[in-house]
């Protein structure tokens, strides 16, 4: 078995929970602190080894695209000025791997964006990630889901535990039937389900390793909920083909397509931030409402 060398980012959705801002500006280009979140998404598949970050794109999305793109012309003034820190920053980007632009023509889906990747990725085993989930950077989330596929051979799906009333915002799994914190087969997956649909908390939150089958899997899928293709009905048949395993993520996750989420993260990371940490700390300590 070959490791996984391929990520898959779809960033080429609406963005519609966190209008007006999304209407010129992705909301994967959203800034905690100093970087934009897309890059911390990137950097989790780079920690884990992969080379190859495939960005799945929408027409109107330049911003993202000149993010991973050199800039020569900047470069070059920092270099006059001997702003050495800064150039490097502009080099570490380059630094997390190769970068492939594929664009989604309309925003039909996550399974619909997946498919939109399939040249580039061939006839191999890819880890998805999700533009605007992030999780803790000193825990390498992705880094679980390599070690279960790698065990299993088989496609895997990274879980957490959500509340129950959330369940409907998630595509759910079933249980594990035994012990927490182990990755286990799984049975059922369903999008989006109501409550009282399901007993299990067990969501789907944004890192996936698929295998390529995914894609003809994909190319079969009808419009599901919200009248969207979405890879969660793809993922249903590979489990009905008992080709899927739920892993939990051990890592405080941000759903920074969501505004509560994407504010709270903007304070942990500020917090957490060498040059700003401590001065954004005695501020929160002194603020009042
Ligand atoms: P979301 O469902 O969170 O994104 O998809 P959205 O549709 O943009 O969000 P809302 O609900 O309207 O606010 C998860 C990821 O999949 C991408 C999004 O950009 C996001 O990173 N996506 C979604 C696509 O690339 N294409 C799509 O058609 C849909």
């Amino acid at each position: 078995m070959i490791s996984i060398q391929k990520a898959v980012i779809p960033v080429a959705g609406l963005g519609t929970r966190f209008l007006p801002m999304t209407k010129a500006q992705p909301k994967e280009m959203l800034p905690l602190v100093d970087k934009p979140v897309i890059q911390y998404v990137v950097e989790e598949a780079s920690r884990s080894g992969l080379s190859k970050m495939i960005l799945v794109t929408s027409e109107g999305k330049h911003s993202i695209e000149n993010h991973f793109s050199r800039f020569p012309q900047l470069e070059e003034i920092l270099m006059r000025k001997n702003k050495t820190e800064d150039l490097n920053q502009l080099n570490w980007i380059q630094s997390l791997g190769e970068f492939i632009f594929v664009t989604q023509p309309q925003p039909l889906g996550l399974g619909h964006a997946v498919l939109c990747a399939e040249k580039a990725v061939g006839n191999e085993f890819f880890a998805l990630l999700l533009g605007d989930d992030i999780f803790d950077p000193k825990e390498d989330a992705l880094q679980a889901l390599i070690d279960a596929y790698i065990s299993s051979g088989k496609s895997v799906v990274g879980v957490q535990e959500v509340p129950h009333d959330h369940v409907e915002r998630y595509g759910i799994v079933n249980s594990p039937d035994n012990k927490k914190n182990m990755s286990w087969c799984v049975n059922t997956i369903v999008e989006k389900p109501s409550p009282n649909e399901t007993l299990s908390r067990w969501a789907a939150v944004g890192r996936y390793i698929l295998s390529p089958a995914i894609f003809k899997l994909l190319q079969e899928t009808r419009p599901g909920v919200g009248g969207e293709i979405q890879v969660t009905d793809a993922l249903s048949r590979l489990a009905d083909q008992g080709e899927l395993i739920a892993c939990p993520i051990p890592a405080k996750r941000f759903d920074t397509g969501n505004k509560v989420d994407y504010v709270k993260a903007s304070i942990e990371f500020a917090l957490k931030h060498p040059e700003i940490g401590s001065e954004i700390s005695q501020y929160l300590k002194n603020f009042k409402t």
